[in-house]
């Protein structure tokens, strides 16, 4: 399976790193292919809505570090599963990673053709679950919208520091989210 893992925290060894190394080691002991984009390190302009991708056969008007992604050959569309790794911002994905985001509206049609998976891991530092609700409410959108189909979500509530993380299974959880697959 060929896995596009985007990944939002700026913290180098942060949460989401951990989780996501976690995962991938799962993924590629179980022999997936994961593409991993740590989306605070590109160079990503936001969608500013010139419908230049609608006019052009979803090709962006923008040529950063999205151009692998996006497009008819692009990471997007050849992904089987697309994983989500992010703290909670404000009840919300990072800035990071949700300009990626809104970036995949050039090929938003062909994603709604294709039968693609998605998964989600996310961290917060508040301990009560509902912290999650906004985050859940969006991924249940994009779902449906997509017309991707869950693979499972790992959310990690009290979780301020890496270090919150010894103590508890998510970090083996992440792994045999990516193991089991
Ligand atoms: C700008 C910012 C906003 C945050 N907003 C929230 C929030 O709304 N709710 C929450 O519980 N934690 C919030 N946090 C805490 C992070 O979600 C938490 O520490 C996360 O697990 C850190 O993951 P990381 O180490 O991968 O960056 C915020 C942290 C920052 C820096």
């Amino acid at each position: 399976m060929k896995i596009l893992m985007l990944t939002g925290s700026p913290r180098k060894k942060g949460v989401t790193a951990r989780l996501a190394a976690a995962f991938q080691k799962g993924a590629k002991e179980a022999g997936h292919e994961v593409k991993r984009y740590d989306t605070p390190w590109m160079k990503v302009s936001p969608c500013k809505a010139c419908c230049h991708c609608r006019k052009n056969d979803e090709k962006c008007i923008y040529d950063d570090d999205m151009t692998p992604l996006i497009g008819k050959d692009g990471e997007i569309l050849n992904a089987d599963l697309i994983l989500l790794v992010s703290p909670v911002y404000y009840w919300g994905l990072t800035a990071q990673l949700k300009t990626v985001v809104d970036r995949f509206y050039a090929v938003g049609r062909s994603m709604r053709e294709k039968n693609q998976k998605i998964m989600l891991i996310s961290s917060a530092g508040d301990s009560d679950p509902a912290v999650f609700n906004s985050i859940k409410a969006f991924y249940q959108s994009l779902r449906d919208w997509t017309h991707w189909q869950d693979a499972g979500t790992l959310l990690i509530p009290g979780c301020h520091e890496p270090e919150d993380l010894e103590n508890t299974d998510f970090e083996e959880k992440a792994y045999e989210m990516g193991k089991n697959l």
